[in-house]
């Protein structure tokens, strides 16, 4: 395949040397990891989903591997987000995709999968299976032990997928056997407790795989890849560690010709980790089990940063370099840095608000608005208020929404000018970076400054806009976020998390009781974290039933674990009645039982309120728009999506003469 020529990449080489995989030659060893992205609900390859994929390619990765397909309806819930690869009827979408990301000048690879006992029976039409019905970690239902028929029958279904990828011209298949998936659950002890010829030891373990790979090889021959995603330590009790992977590794190449080896981590809940881990985490366990090996590798997780991706190519430990969400958030990643501008990269932040929060709808990204909206712009242009394209623009506002809003006028060629009251850009984003393992959210004001001064955008520093009327510009628009809305009315020494994320912290000592509203959102944690650390003796009461209620799962567990071991302690279905003077009162709702709870003071999460009187009072005759907090305070994602929103009405005009 041949697409538009990416730059020579010297600054990194290894990363931009081609590499043999199987009977393809990929142009470089940037590997764009699975992700699922649910943008469907009938099992097939949507018009989204291609454009996803030729974006992605486009960008410049070498492969582009997609989010895995079911192989059978026990891997299909009733809401059908998954693509039916099973079903003939899939393959000219499969096709679509092909071609688009061949057009970018990648290779293709379809991801099959079945998750077993992962899946929610309660969701499902169809029953759920697994080598042995053990219940998964956090799942409602066991699944149903297989039969040996049941094990020939899954074969045949990856079997049968795998063709129907083929004809849909895909340059090969991979086989997910990690994540704790299905095959996994062969593979690992913690799942697998058969005593036949398919459990018992790891040759048996091995064999629901072997028997995989050899139908799918068979099926599809030696001109199609075939490649196999393993967790190199699956992060269960009693699971599948490194050694033991290198030793199902080895059973599978004696066995079956294998074109490369996918590396990963985790199993539900854990294979995609937030920016509370190192970048790069996983990848002494990765090298551990690719010494020696003698198939091309993927390496895995919390890879961001090109200089990483060269040295662990350098450092061999392995010869492909995977990433998920560094593309996610920017597809454009492998030509920047083969541009010798990895400065210019979107880096992912790691906060997982938007691409593991599974919201209806499917896969969105918190810092690239792009993402689920790429075939959006008709929809979009409802409302659309046209303007001339040599529009000058002021922008109101360095927090989220008016970095990108500025970002995105001064590409279209507008001449943009930016305010911002602070004497940093960043607005709320500066707050969230202060809290421990987030620092990485910092990374996208930097990268929109980057932007803007590459962009000629003029901005104006600890420059307060009192009234409209002193801004000069065709468009105004106001992005001035939103502030705590206070603590009344508590009597009590009282302070709001939103004082206490925007420091400096309340000066007493003493214990705290901080009130969280039932959102459970970062802002409540972070302040408790930061008192926590500043020494003061911390327990949230929630009226909801979780302090982490509005935080993705796979952020949760790990914030669970940082609030305890900074022994902060919490107490749900709370409402707070009052303070004695030495201790706050705490109904606990439905019983009315009393908690005290010895209080200094009291921070309460009361939310956020717009800061919005100046396009509320904006004078008449001039055009000005709101974004972001100041409409209403929301995520950093809709932040960012307002911006992309309203980028896109003004954007759809005839450019003047
Ligand atoms: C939204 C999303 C969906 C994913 N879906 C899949 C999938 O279908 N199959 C798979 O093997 N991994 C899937 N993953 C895991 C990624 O492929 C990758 O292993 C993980 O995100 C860690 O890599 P990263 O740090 O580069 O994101 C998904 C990850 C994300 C963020
Ligand atoms: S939503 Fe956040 S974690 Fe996910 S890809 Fe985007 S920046 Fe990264």
């Amino acid at each position: 395949v041949t697409g538009p020529a990416l730059g020579d990449g010297t600054a990194f080489p290894k990363l931009f040397s081609p590499l043999r995989v199987g009977p393809i030659t990929l142009r470089n060893r940037i590997v764009n990891l699975p992700q699922g992205m649910a943008y469907t609900n009938r099992g097939r390859v949507e018009e989204e989903d291609v454009e996803y994929h030729r974006r992605r390619a486009a960008g410049g990765a070498g492969l582009v591997i997609t989010g895995g397909t079911a192989v059978a309806g026990s891997s299909q819930s009733r809401t059908r987000n998954f693509v039916e690869a099973y079903d003939p009827a899939v393959v000219d979408g499969v096709r679509r995709r092909s071609e688009a990301v061949h057009a970018g000048g990648a290779h293709i690879v379809g991801q099959l999968f079945d998750l077993g006992r992962e899946m929610a029976a309660e969701a499902m039409t169809d029953t759920p299976i697994s080598p042995t019905a053990l219940r998964a970690p956090g799942a409602r239902y066991a699944p149903m032990a297989m039969t040996s028929d049941q094990i020939t029958g899954m074969v045949d279904s990856f079997r049968l997928s795998a063709r129907h990828f083929a004809q849909g011209g895909c340059d090969g298949v991979e086989i997910h056997a990690a994540h704790g998936y299905l095959l996994a659950q062969f593979l690992s002890p913690a799942s697998n407790r058969r005593d036949d010829g398919y459990g018992g030891d790891a040759v048996r373990r091995a064999r629901a795989l072997i028997d995989t790979v050899r139908a799918v090889r068979a099926e599809v021959g030696d001109d199609v890849l075939v490649g196999v995603r393993l967790s190199v330590d699956d992060e269960l009790a009693g699971g599948t560690d490194p050694a033991q992977c290198r030793e199902t590794i080895d059973l599978l190449l004696d066995a079956v010709a294998v074109d490369y080896l996918s590396l990963a981590v985790g199993a539900k809940g854990t294979y995609v980790q937030d920016s509370s881990v190192p970048e790069g985490v996983a990848l002494d366990r990765i090298g551990a089990v690719t010494r020696g090996l003698a198939v091309p590798s993927v390496a895995s997780q919390r890879i961001r940063r090109p200089e990483q991706a060269e040295q662990l190519l350098v450092a061999g430990v392995a010869s492909l370099v995977g990433m998920a969400r560094a593309l996610i958030a920017d597809p454009d990643w492998p030509r920047k840095a083969a541009d010798g501008r990895p400065d210019r990269i979107r880096r992912c932040v790691g906060a997982m608000q938007d691409c593991r929060s599974h919201l209806a709808g499917g896969l969105r990204c918190t810092i690239n608005p792009e993402v689920g909206h790429e075939l959006d712009t008709a929809r979009l242009r409802v409302n659309a208020v046209p303007v001339p394209a040599r529009t000058s623009v002021a922008v109101v506002g360095g927090g989220p929404a008016g970095l990108e809003f500025a970002r995105r006028a001064a590409e279209r060629g507008r001449h943009v000018r930016l305010f911002e009251a602070g004497d940093k850009l960043g607005g709320q984003l500066l707050a969230a970076s202060r809290a421990p393992g987030r620092g990485e959210l910092a990374d996208f004001a930097n990268y929109q400054r980057t932007e803007l001064r590459r962009l000629g955008v003029t901005v104006h520093l600890a420059a307060p806009v009192d009234d409209l009327s002193d801004v000069e510009g065709d468009v105004v628009v106001v992005a001035t976020g939103a502030t705590g809305a206070g603590t009344d009315p508590l009597p009590v020494p009282a302070a709001s998390v939103w004082d206490v994320v925007h420091g400096p912290l309340p000066g007493a000592d003493g214990p705290v009781l901080l009130l969280d509203d039932g959102r459970g959102e970062w802002a409540s944690a972070t302040a408790a974290l930061l008192l926590a650390a500043a020494g003061r003796p911390v327990t949230m009461a929630t009226a909801g039933g979780s302090i982490v209620a509005g935080i993705p799962a796979e952020s949760a567990a790990g914030l669970r674990r940082r609030l305890r071991t900074a022994g902060v302690r919490w107490i749900l279905d709370a409402t707070y009645m009052g303070h004695d003077g030495v201790a706050a009162i705490l109904c606990v709702n439905g019983t009315g039982d009393e908690v005290r709870v010895p209080a200094a003071a009291v921070i309460v999460e009361s939310g956020r309120i717009p800061v919005d009187r100046l396009w509320r009072d904006a004078p008449p005759g001039r055009i000005v728009h709101a974004i972001g907090d100041a409409r209403t305070p929301r995520t950093i994602g809709n932040a960012v999506r307002d911006a992309m929103v309203l980028d896109r009405r003004l954007g759809t005009t005839v450019r003047a003469a």
